[in-house]
């Protein structure tokens, strides 16, 4: 088979992967490599850091972490097997620094300040619009380490009613896609970390429908919304935040001890 698919100026990092290897990890809606590149050409990734890449799905962001930028990654996912990751993780030469690890985004199993950076691809949406999330997830980088998203985003919010030409795609679970400047002021408001940037990829709804047509040619609800919408709503996002040093984050709250007292319930 031709191996000309998906390979794309734009991209030209994830243009040297196989394109059925990336088919093969696929565990969502988009190119997993696509954004992880898109998001890593903003952040300052260098050899030996330690990153969390958080909700990998199959792993192939983390292997794309590890083999560009000579990272360790922690690859966690709720969803998808552990032990499929480690598999892929070890088939691509990876397997020494790119930890597979099951575990819920709002129960991270890390120490404090363990990650030099934290990354996450079409996957924030689904715990981060939380308003506390981010004082939960910032204690596990370092001061001024930086929290990376991309993932399927809106060019503009929808405050009423969703769009007409929407609605056959829509589901209730989409409320959770926001525009860049939504995830900026959401991620400014907590004090906790410093936005660098926020903005929407260049043609990012034109990426989505050639990786539908690719990977989903049958899917025409998803094709049909996209190509009506031709980018008004529907596209791709990126936030990247720096955790600001000197702000005291709270500590995640597990259990307050507490004495009973015992007391008359009613007056006499
Ligand atoms: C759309 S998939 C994207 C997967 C992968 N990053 C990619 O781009 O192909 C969303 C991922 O978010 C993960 N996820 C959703 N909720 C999660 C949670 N509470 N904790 C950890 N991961 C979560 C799922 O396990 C799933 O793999």
């Amino acid at each position: 088979m031709s191996t000309d698919y998906l390979a794309s100026p734009r991209f030209p990092r994830t243009s040297r992967y196989h394109p059925e290897w990336i088919r093969s990890s696929v565990s969502g809606g988009a190119n997993s490599l696509w954004l992880t590149e898109w998001l890593t050409e903003a952040m300052d990734l260098r050899p030996e850091m330690r990153v969390l890449d958080l909700g990998c799905g199959r792993g192939a962001s983390s292997v794309f972490l590890s083999r560009e930028f000579g990272v360790q990654v922690w690859a966690t996912d709720l969803w998808f097997s552990a032990d499929e990751r480690l598999q892929r993780l070890h088939d691509a030469g990876v397997g020494d620094s790119v930890f597979p690890i099951h575990a819920d985004a709002r129960a991270l199993p890390f120490a404090a300040d363990f990650f030099d950076a934290i990354v996450s691809i079409d996957s924030y949406f689904y715990y981060g619009t939380d308003d506390l999330y981010l004082n939960y997830l910032a204690r596990f980088v370092k001061p001024e380490g930086q929290i990376g998203i991309a993932g399927a985003g809106l060019a503009q919010e929808i405050d009423g009613p969703v769009p007409e030409h929407l609605q056959e795609w829509w589901e209730p679970s989409l409320a959770c896609l926001h525009s860049a400047e939504w995830w900026q002021r959401h991620w400014e408001r907590s004090t906790i970390a410093h936005v660098e940037l926020a903005d929407a990829m260049t043609d990012g709804w034109k990426h989505w429908l050639e990786w539908q047509h690719t990977v989903a040619p049958d899917n025409s609800v998803e094709i049909d919304a996209l190509t009506a919408d031709s980018g008004r709503y529907l596209g791709y996002v990126r936030a990247i935040a720096r955790r600001r040093p000197g702000v005291s984050l709270d500590e995640p709250i597990s259990s307050i001890p507490v004495a009973y007292t015992k007391q008359s319930l009613y007056r006499v």
